[in-house]
Formats: C-alpha cells, structure tokens, sequence
C-alpha cells in the first residue's frame, strides 16, 4: 500500500514539478536559442543540452518524503487542509484542533453545542473558561504529552465530562511537521449514573437485609433471656422469626434471578413455549393468597397455544410478579383480570398478557420509577405484603430479554394495568 501511494503520489507531481520548472525551462531555452543563432552552437548540441536541463527538471528528487498535494492543498498549512478539517468534524464526540498558541483552527458540531462561544482563529481559552480545560490545556502545551482532566459541566443540565488534550505533530507538504492540539470531550454521565446506581443498589440490598435480621437476633435474645419460660411469648416470637427469615429467603431469591437474568439479558430465549398452560399453573399456585384476600382471579384466554420463544423459568415468575401485585396491592378491588390475548384479538402485532386490578391504583408520579429495584409506593405496605421492591424491576428485565415492553397504565383511584408484550414466532423470525 505505502509504496503504491507513494509511487502515484510521484507520478501525479510530474505535471506539477514542469510547472514549477517553467521559468528556468524558458531561460534555458532563450539562453540556447542565442548561442544557436549568435554563439554558433549547433541545434543538436542545443537540444541535446535541452533535453538533459528538461530531465533534471523531472526528476523527483525527494522521492521518499514525497506528499501528494493537490491543489486545494497548495500553500496550505497541513492543519488546514480539507482533510484535517473532516477528521475533526467527522469526530463522534465534541473535538476541537487547535495550533500550539491555543488557537482555534478547526471544530465539529458536537464541540459547538458544548462551548457554543468558540470561534475559527480564537483562542479556545475565550470558550472553554473551566479551570480544569486550562489546566490540562496548558500542561498540554507545556510538556508536549497527552492531558486528561474531569470537570463538571452545570448548564444546560449537569454532566460529568472529561477532556483529553493531545498534542498531535501533523505532516507538512513538503516533509516538515507542524504542532497542533487536539482536545476530545467524552460525556462520562452514564457511567457515572450506573456507578451510583450500584453504589445505591449495594446499600439498599444491605438494608434490606440487615433490617429482618436486626429481628431475628432481637428476637432470640428475647427466648434466651427475659421469655425463656413463656411458651406462649415463645411461639409467638418464633412465628415472627420464620416469617423473617422467609423474607430474607425471599430477598435473596429475588436478587439471585435478577442478576441471572442481567448476566444473559443479550442472550435472547430461543426455546418454543406454550404460555397458557404457565398462566394456568400460576393462578392456580396463587389461588390460596387470593382467597385469603378474597379477592376473584378472571381469567381470558385464547382456546388454542400461544407460542413465544422464552424461558419457562423467567416467564413463571414474570406472571406469578404481575398477578401476585394484583392481588396483594388491588385487593380493595375485589377482583383482578388475567387476559391473554393475540394479534388477531387485540388491535396491535403483539402478543399481550395483561393483569388488571380495581384497587387504589398508583399516582402518576410514581409510574415512570416503578422498576427501579426496591423502588416502593409505600415501603410500609409491600414490607408488611411480604414484598422486596424487587418483582417489578425483574419483570422489567424478563421482557427486555425476551425482546418485548412492560406497559404500566393506572388511573389512580381505579386500578392499574401492567401488560407484558412478546413478539409473535412471526415478528421475531423477522428481527
Ligand atoms: N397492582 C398494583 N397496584 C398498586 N400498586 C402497585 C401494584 N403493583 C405494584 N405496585 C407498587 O409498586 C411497588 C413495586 O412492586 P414490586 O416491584 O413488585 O415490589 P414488591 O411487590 O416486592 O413491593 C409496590 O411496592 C407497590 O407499591
Ligand atoms: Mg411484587
């Protein structure tokens, strides 16, 4: 590849280099012409000469640093040209290159929108006043080696950002180089937002935790010391024990299928699996709880299979989280709804398994965080409900492994709705 450029390169100066010759070429010429018509050369003795000056002139003497210009390029410095300008601009984060005063010489849209008031042959300093860019900028120019620096951007909205000043030697034309600086902005936000978001979820999990066991050590203190006599104290203190240790069971459950279910959330479930026998047995499984909270199950289903591609596992918990919420938080309502339905049934391309209760339903403030892990309307209530926070957050995650929405609708005051859509075998085959 090097030596095709550069051979082209050579052949595609020829043209140029006669055209830089011209003058001497013409010199040379009037200067043969005389002695031909004055000096008695000969006109072969001349145009050999001619010939031999001609040759000299062609000959790409620096054949090694040979750099094609083109003619847009001509006279320009190499931090100007064309090309240099659609790296930066071509750049998919904020670059701006600047020469090595500091100066603006080329940046992209990216750049713009983060320090609109940067300008073309200005210095980038006028722009970019964080302490932190000065900074770097300077070492940068200082020491001629790679800076990185963090700030936080306040406005419009804020975000973490880093900067990484990079002094750069760019070619020139004619085998020269030339200083430049190239500053890239990397939002780092995200990252950040997912740190925190770990960082949070590691205490909350702890809490959680720590909260049925606080009870669980208070509780046999107590049969140790002051009720080690009191048989009746001593079953009641034992069935809140068990049912302690059932949530922390409960918990750790629930945090073991969520994070199964992230690690292979890009591997998408490619077994057939009729979903109507795994609502059945859901129900079925749930008919106690529903009794005990006199609360009816109706279900709608179709006569015939319903066929995803899924994980029997996952799909059991995702309808056993849906209805056992119904249940537990729209109990005031009596009854819950259990519909599954098909493209040719409901008016979209999906395949819909919706729950609906007619509780309380949930204020709309609250919908847009009901996935969040341990996000709860009323912590009180889902602790006393035997809830993690959890069930929510992982049905969430089931549907998005299994290609399809989580859909929450709630008027409060008349009951929610939350419909998990699947793609039909049809609609996946396609994707
Ligand atoms: N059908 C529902 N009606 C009213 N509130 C609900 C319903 N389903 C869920 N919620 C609210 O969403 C919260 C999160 O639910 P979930 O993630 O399943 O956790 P858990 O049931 O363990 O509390 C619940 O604590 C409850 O406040
Ligand atoms: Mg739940």
């Amino acid at each position: 590849m090097t030596t095709n450029s550069t051979t082209s390169s050579s052949f595609a100066a020829w043209p140029d280099r006669l055209r830089r010759s011209a003058i001497v070429l013409m010199a040379v010429m009037l200067g043969l012409s005389a002695s031909v018509m004055f000096g008695g050369l000969s006109l072969q003795h001349a145009g050999l000469i001619f010939i031999c000056v001609l040759g000299a002139a062609l000959v790409p003497w620096s054949l090694h640093h040979a750099v094609p210009v083109t003619d847009d390029q001509a006279g320009m410095r190499p931090a100007e040209a064309p090309v240099v300008q659609a790296l930066v601009g071509g750049m998919p984060e904020a670059a701006v290159l600047l020469d090595r005063a500091g100066r603006v010489l080329h940046f992209n849209v990216a750049a713009a929108q983060l320090a609109p008031a940067l300008r073309k042959n200005e210095l980038a300093l006028f722009a970019l006043r964080t302490p932190e860019i000065i900074t770097a900028l300077r070492q940068a120019i200082a020491t001629r080696e790679s800076q990185r620096a963090t700030y936080v951007d306040r406005v419009p909205i804020e975000r973490w950002m880093e900067v990484i000043v990079t002094p750069l030697l760019l070619p020139t034309a004619f085998g020269g180089t030339e200083y430049c600086i190239l500053m890239t902005f990397h939002d780092q936000t995200p990252l950040r937002r997912v740190e925190e978001m770990r960082a949070d979820f590691v205490a909350n999990a702890s809490h959680e935790l720590r909260t049925p066991l606080a009870a669980l050590s208070g509780f046999i203190d107590t049969l140790q010391g002051p009720a080690r006599d009191d048989v009746r104290a001593r079953e009641r203190f034992l069935g809140i024990m068990h049912a302690q240790a059932t949530r922390m069971a409960r918990l750790i459950d629930d945090l073991l299928s969520l994070s199964r279910v992230e690690l292979s959330a890009h591997v998408r479930p490619d077994t057939l699996v009729d979903i109507v026998p795994l609502v059945h047995q859901v129900i079925d499984g749930l008919e106690p709880l529903a009794s005990e909270r006199q609360v009816t199950i109706e279900a709608e289903f179709p006569n015939t299979a319903v066929t995803i591609a899924g994980d029997t596992e996952e799909l059991l918990r995702l309808f056993e989280n849906l209805i056992e919420n119904g249940l537990k938080y729209g109990a005031s309502g009596g009854r819950v709804a259990v519909s599954l339905t098909e493209p040719s049934t409901n008016d979209g391309s999906e395949i819909r398994f919706a729950v609906r209760d007619f509780g309380p339903g949930i204020a709309p403030e609250h919908l847009p965080r009901l996935t969040e892990r341990f996000y709860r309307v009323d912590v009180g209530d889902s602790r006393a409900q035997g809830g993690t926070g959890l069930g929510l957050s992982l049905v969430k995650h089931i549907v998005q492994r299994h290609r399809g929405r989580l859909l929450i609708e709630s008027v409060f005051g008349h009951g929610a709705t939350f419909t998990a859509c699947f793609p039909t075998l049809k609609g996946a085959a396609k994707e």
